[in-house]
């Protein structure tokens, strides 16, 4: 049976739609239209998306915003802002939204922007506390440190903002991140750090999490072990967590525990209290900025025509590349250090909201969902996977995203980045043919037959897609703009591949196994409970130790 979307007039459409293109260069196009980059860009609140060297057409956006009017996508997004119980499998809903609403927003008959402001009342507390120094340790100390422990969403964010609002020389507390449950991990940071002066953040959503709960042990024990008991080690903790009384069972101070709620996704998390890190070093009023810059942006998303609305531009042309075109790889690749890490917030964000093929209802679906996410900074990128970019077989579509402003003052430094940023789209797009090359090399004065035997090699195709995002600049607000923006592109595409964008089942089995593996590592002899290899490799491991 086919899926309900592939049968769709309009996804119909666009499979004939993309035969009917896919021979067309970018070279062409841009030939063809001088206002290409007008048609096919689009600005809001200090920021440029130019999808102009994207492997598209007018044709193309109204046949993909047709297709999203067909899956009904204003009506899913109206579901999602009204805190309708868009988590199916969960029955929860997703309003991430209204961590950082201006307005009441109603769940169950509850304002639940009410109860947001509520912790993030007490979380001001906390971060004036430590910061001012008022807050102390069990010795009298001041906090200098503070260990953010937490993985995936209770981690990938928060240590994304602190470091793309970051550095804060001089300032206090210095903030740590530890998410790997290899011990490795925390050792490394412990052992720069001096307990009297060292405040963790245990941040979990559930408060079951193997790897924050491994840290979070050995923090305490570290903690136990150099300030004298228990008790003075608590005074040390505080959490995070959507179950306060795990944490309290833990021996987190019930009064240093900040509450999430079951309708964030972890994924989702930064705005709340998850946040904590990211309070705690740029201080309250630039996590205030960083949650307006969402603010504007979920109104823009809820608020503008689809034709002029950047998160659908972007989820479209996500569908448009993974699913119509069979590009099933894309790179992000930030042309800003601050923002390195950004490629592993997205790659969470997009391939565990996403990365589903199951519909809504239960069927399998038959089309392409989420591509494989990654990428890294640029000019980092440019030395390492580019020339794949450039001359591989594999299909790969690219973000690239630039500050026009930098905050350092090596102006000259800025221009090269922006000069990379700028050629590699140009590069990828629109490549040297033959003749430009064989010119090229004549030029540079080198024999006939050196010429032709080079020639393949230094030949670019071209026709490689990317989209270019600009900011201004890296302010708080415009990196909020920017994470809400990928948020709502994601929603986007699970609306129009009918997945579940806010369930992650696909982590569970992996987790029961390691569950079921652990003992049997610690027991003594040989196990054969398993396949060959897990068997084989187990036993290796056990005679090894
Ligand atoms: O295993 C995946 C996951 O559940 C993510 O969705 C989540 O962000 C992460 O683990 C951490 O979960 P928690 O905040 O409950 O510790």
């Amino acid at each position: 049976m086919p899926s309900a979307r592939s049968t769709l007039p309009s996804w119909q459409a666009l499979i004939e739609h993309q035969r009917a293109v896919s021979g067309v260069r970018l070279r062409e196009l841009f030939a063809r239209d001088p206002a290409r980059y007008r048609k096919f860009s689009l600005s809001f609140d200090g920021m440029i998306v130019d999808y102009s060297k994207q492997a598209l057409t007018g044709e193309t956006i109204r046949l993909l915003i047709a297709l999203a009017r067909e899956c009904g996508l204003e009506s899913w997004t109206k579901r999602l802002f009204a805190g309708e119980r868009v988590n199916a499998t969960e029955n929860r809903a997703a309003l991430h939204a209204a961590l950082r609403a201006a307005a009441p927003v109603v769940l169950d008959g509850r304002d639940v922007a009410r109860d947001v402001k509520d912790v993030l009342a007490a979380m001001g507390r906390l971060v004036r506390g430590v910061r001012t120094g008022r807050i102390k340790g069990a010795t009298g100390r001041a906090l200098t440190d503070v260990v953010n422990l937490g993985i995936g969403g209770s981690d990938l964010g928060p240590r994304l903002a602190c470091e793309a609002l970051g550095p804060f020389p001089g300032a206090r507390p210095r903030l740590h991140f530890v998410s790997n449950v290899d011990g490795a991990a925390i050792s490394s940071v412990l052992a720069a750090l001096d307990p009297r002066a060292t405040l963790f953040v245990i941040a979990s959503k559930t408060f079951t999490t193997q790897e924050t709960l491994a840290n979070a042990r050995a923090a305490r024990a570290w903690l136990a072990a150099k300030l004298g008991g228990k008790a003075a080690a608590s005074r040390h903790l505080c959490a995070v967590t959507a179950e306060p009384a795990r944490a309290v069972a833990f021996g987190v101070p019930a009064e240093r525990v900040l509450r999430i709620w079951d309708w964030v996704g972890g994924r989702y998390s930064l705005w709340s209290a998850v946040g904590l890190p990211i309070a705690l070093a740029a201080g309250m009023k630039r996590f205030d900025e960083l949650r307006a810059g969402a603010r504007a942006m979920d109104e823009h998303f809820a608020g503008a025509p689809l034709e002029r609305n950047l998160p659908v531009a972007l989820g479209l042309l996500e569908v448009w590349n993974a699913t119509f075109r069979g590009v099933a790889s894309r790179a992000v690749v930030p042309y800003d250090e601050r923002l390195r890490l950004l490629p592993a917030y997205l790659q969470q964000l997009e391939m565990e909201s996403c990365g589903k093929h199951v519909s809504r209802g239960g069927e399998a679906v038959d089309y392409a969902t989420a591509p494989v996410t990654w990428g890294s900074a640029g000019t980092d990128g440019q030395h390492a996977y580019f020339q794949l970019l450039h001359q591989g077989t594999a299909a790969v579509t690219a973000d690239f995203i630039a500050c026009c402003r930098p905050r350092h003052r090596l102006r000259g430094h800025h221009d090269l980045l922006l000069a990379n940023f700028l050629a590699q789209t140009e590069a990828l797009a629109f490549g040297m043919s033959g003749d430009e090359a064989a010119a090229a090399m004549r030029k540079q004065g080198l024999p006939e037959a050196e010429v032709r035997r080079l020639l393949p090699h230094r030949v670019f195709e071209g026709g490689r897609p990317t989209t270019s995002i600009l900011l201004d600049d890296l302010s708080a607000r415009a990196l909020g703009a920017l994470i809400a923006l990928y948020e709502h592109k994601v929603f986007v595409q699970s609306v129009i591949w009918d997945v579940n964008a806010f369930d992650q089942w696909g982590v569970e089995l992996g987790k029961r196994l390691a569950d079921r593996i652990l003992p049997e590592l610690g027991a003594s002899g040989p196990v054969s409970t398993h396949d060959s290899s897990t068997n084989g490799l187990i036993n290796h491991i056990k005679a090894k130790r």
